[in-house]
């Protein structure tokens, strides 16, 4: 039986949204699935108001996995990160009119690598307000 895609899915898969780099990139995700080897990298750009000003995304994945993240960074773009850390991968399969079963799995990457990235801001952001009261108590 043919696998079967949405015309959504197809439309992010045949021009991806914000694929790239962000050079100044305050929050990096890079999350891998172990068993189709797939690998996936997230930017984000986070203001000072805790907003999401840009986002882009690089994998090395199969299509499912670029329309996905491609669907993740449009639904969490000019966001906040409270509300990005809500994102799943289910909303992403919503918003993407479905996958097909097997194909699951790719999304999913998509939700961890948009995580990852928020972990890594936090942790950053964390370090650097270490630093600032390191600095006041001098
Ligand atoms: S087959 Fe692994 S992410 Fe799609």
């Amino acid at each position: 039986m043919a696998m079967t895609y949405s015309e959504k899915v197809r439309d992010h898969f045949a021009n991806p949204r914000n694929v790239g780099t962000i050079e100044d990139a305050n929050g990096v995700g890079e999350v891998g699935n172990a068993v189709c080897g797939d690998i996936m990298k997230m930017y984000l750009k986070i203001n000072d108001d805790g907003i999401i000003e840009d986002v882009k995304f690089n994998t090395f994945g199969c299509g499912a996995a670029i329309a996905t993240s491609s669907m993740a960074t449009e639904m969490i773009k000019g966001k906040s990160i409270e509300e990005a850390a809500q994102l799943t991968n289910k909303a992403v399969v919503e918003a993407l009119d479905g996958l097909p079963p097997v194909k699951v799995h790719c999304s999913v990457l998509a939700e961890e690598a948009v995580q990852a990235a928020l972990e890594d801001y936090r942790r950053r952001k964390a370090q650097t307000e270490d630093k600032a009261g390191a600095e006041e108590k001098k």
